[in-house]
């Protein structure tokens, strides 16, 4: 029984090793050593017995890839080496001098090696006795999060060594651009604007079976060994690769003493003077457009083990290295403070104040952070030192922490609402209040039913609608046309003019057709879209309160671009009495509840009235031809069947008969099948 229990356990340590070996050979050296359906039977085969004889469970067996429900708190912990950032330069002049500046304070000749700068997560992983026994942010370089269960999910992170070593390597955490792409639809609850923020956001899940979702890369790049020493960084990395740790190979190696003839130890190596540097660089800024994955920039070591320990280091940066950057970052500024937004629609949205930068035109002082999720993976905390970019040219964004301040874990937001203090519940990766007399959503509310794209009562707009509502005179949409804004007159800052301009944006705002106010009310579900649907079909609001009595939800999903679930919430709406009575105010002071554009579109809809069209040929679109006859009727006109002087227009397809003879005779109008196809698309002759 014994012997056979002993037997279990090597069966289980030799199927770990298969599964270790066919792992680096699939993720590190990319040359599978089996197919997937052996791999599959092996790995579930230890599985198998891994369940059934728990005593031999192990920490670092690669069945912990595949993660687990359990949630990881992330705590901090410290680091056993400083984990420096890296100073940087944006030009190769600069880099140049760097290098120069370098060689004369070590006062020898120099060697150094220039790497990709992945564009991706940092963090550091710790093996003990060979064994992976704990990963880590970067964090402050000091302190970092655990994330040690999640990180053993990357196939390509070895979980074991073959050297009985004490090691910590850096590393980056990486999607390739491709993968970031269909990932980032499918699993990412908020979607990440790069690869980058997805990669910091999948390592700092709290379920590593959440983790494991994502086809996360690792290149490292620096390895600190204990007790053995190493003359030089390339020594390291070749070190590294034999232990089965993925490296970049896409390196250049450059010294005025290199013999260009000796065999270079990487596959895509490339080696060089000095004076070949610049060239180096520039031909890797444009290659690097097809890469798989984002580099921002390219890091420069001195290659010397002993010169580094010369060199020493900054309080922040080492200066035995130098990252070079393709872009600078658009602006650095500090995170002031972060508070909490709610929007009209309850929704809790953190917000980063900043300190106010200059960036292409304008200044930035706030940017969106959109969610928990989302502040975990930038790590952000009130304090941090960021790099700031405008999406689109336009949004203001956090793209990256560039140095922490005190507080090392990320910022967590509070789950009380700073309106009303109500709790705020959780909806998937958002926060809201619930709270629909929170006063913060109800100044949203008036905000967004005066802004431009809505009922466009700018003069309101902004602080003087929230000082309205902060005295109390304007609590609700209504108030807006029924307050008394002479009143005003009496305050410091409203002068004649101003209350003029208010009133008669006031009066303005009342052409505004049916559409645009159903929208402005700021009804849950019924943005611009819908409002437009609805009031194509119902063209009033007495239908469309109707069918919400009658609770008819079919007859709002018919329409194209209405699903069930925003239509139960339009009956919602219009079963409910404050909404009613909201309706019936703004009615009886003048707002347009039904659609002025009907007339409009009758007009576009009978527009080929009092024509008379012969058709002739045949057409591509319209088979049989009597398709084309259709729509002419359908728009008012009439058919005939031969050309006379009555003919406004002549339809004429391919092979057109003598019917076109006739035409061209009479003068007749003659429309190919191509600008037939454009006049019933613009509805205009
Ligand atoms: S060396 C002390 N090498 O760039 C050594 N860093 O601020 C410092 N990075 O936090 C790092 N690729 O996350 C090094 N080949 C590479 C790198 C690299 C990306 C990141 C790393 C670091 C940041 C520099």
């Amino acid at each position: 029984m014994f012997n056979n229990h002993e037997k279990i356990n090597e069966e289980i340590i030799k199927l770990r090793k298969k599964i270790n070996e066919a792992d680096k050979a699939y993720y590190v050296d990319s040359n599978p050593i089996m197919s997937d359906l052996e791999y599959d039977g092996i790995f579930n085969k230890l599985l198998e017995l891994e369940k059934k004889y728990p005593e031999f469970s192990d920490l670092n067996s690669p069945t912990k890839r595949i993660g687990s429900d359990i949630d990881n708190t992330l705590p901090e912990s410290e680091h056993s080496v400083p984990i420096l950032s890296l100073d940087k330069c944006y030009k190769t002049g600069e880099l140049m001098d760097w290098i120069k500046k370098n060689a004369e304070k070590l006062n020898k000749r120099i060697e150094v090696v220039i790497e990709p700068k992945i564009d991706g997560a940092s963090i550091v992983i710790y093996y003990k006795n060979g064994r992976l026994d704990k990963a880590l942010t970067r964090g402050n370089g000091y302190i970092g999060n655990d994330i040690t269960e999640n990180i053993k999910t990357i196939g390509s992170v070895p979980l074991i060594i073959n050297e009985n070593i004490n090691l910590a390597v850096r590393g980056e955490v990486f999607l390739n651009i491709d993968d970031f792409r269909v990932f980032n639809e499918k699993y990412a609850d908020s979607k990440y604007s790069n690869p980058r923020n997805l990669a910091s956001g999948a390592i700092r899940r709290q379920k590593s079976k959440e983790t494991a979702l994502f086809p996360l890369n690792i290149f490292i790049y620096e390895g600190y060994y204990e007790n053995i020493n190493f003359k030089n960084h390339i020594e390291i990395l070749i070190n590294l690769k034999k232990l089965g740790f993925p490296i970049n190979d896409n390196m250049g190696y450059f010294s005025d003493e290199i013999n260009l003839d000796q065999k270079l130890p990487f596959k895509n190596m490339i080696s060089g003077k000095f004076a070949k540097i610049p060239e180096y660089i520039n031909k890797i800024g444009e290659v690097r457009k097809s890469f798989k994955y984002e580099i921002d920039g390219l890091v420069i070591k001195i290659n010397d083990l002993e010169s580094r320990k010369e060199l020493g280091f900054t309080q922040h940066h080492p200066r035995w290295a130098i990252a070079y950057k393709f872009e600078a970052p658009l602006a650095e500024t500090k995170v002031t403070s972060i508070d909490i937004q709610i929007g009209r629609g309850g929704r809790a949205t953190p917000v980063a104040n900043l300190i106010p930068v200059k960036l292409t035109g304008s200044v930035i002082s706030r940017a969106t952070l959109h969610n928990q999720e989302y502040i975990n993976a930038l790590g952000i905390n009130e304090g941090d030192l960021v790099t700031i970019s405008k999406r689109g040219d336009v949004i203001p964004a956090v793209e990256e922490v560039i140095e922490k301040n005190k507080n090392i874990s990320p910022y967590k937001i509070m789950k009380k609402c700073p309106g009303c203090n109500s709790n705020l519940i959780e909806e998937g990766a958002h926060l809201f209040c619930p709270n629909e007399k929170c006063p913060k959503r109800l100044l949203e509310t008036l905000k967004y039913f005066v802004s431009r794209n809505q009922m466009d009562i700018e003069t309101l707009g902004g602080k003087t609608i929230e000082f309205l509502f902060n005295k109390g005179f304007i609590k609700s949409i209504p108030d807006i046309y029924t307050f008394n804004y002479e009143r005003l007159l009496e305050f410091e800052g409203f002068k004649e003019k101003k209350v003029n301009n208010i009133k008669n944006a006031i009066i303005k705002s009342k052409e505004k057709n049916f559409e645009i106010v159903l929208s402005s009310l700021g009804l849950k579900d019924i943005g611009s879209k819908v409002a437009s649907l609805l009031a194509d079909k119902y063209n009033n609001i007495d239908r469309i309160i109707e069918t919400a009595k009658k609770r008819d939800l079919s007859d709002i999903t018919e329409i194209d671009g209405i699903g069930e679930k925003i239509a139960n919430s339009i009956i919602e709406h219009f079963n409910n009495p404050k909404v009613l009575n909201m309706i019936n105010i703004l009615k009886s002071v003048g707002l347009k509840f039904n659609n002025m554009s009907i007339n409009k579109r009758n007009k576009e809809k009978l527009f080929l009235n009092g024509t008379k069209w012969v058709i002739t040929g045949s057409f591509k679109n319209f088979k049989p031809r009597d398709k084309a006859g259709e729509i002419i009727k359908e728009f008012g006109g009439e058919v005939m069947g031969s050309v006379s002087s009555k003919t406004t227009h002549l339809l004429s397809g391919e092979s057109p008969g003598s019917k076109l003879e006739k035409a061209v005779e009479l003068n007749i109008n003659i429309i190919n099948e191509n600008d037939f196809l454009r006049i019933i698309k613009n509805k205009e002759l």
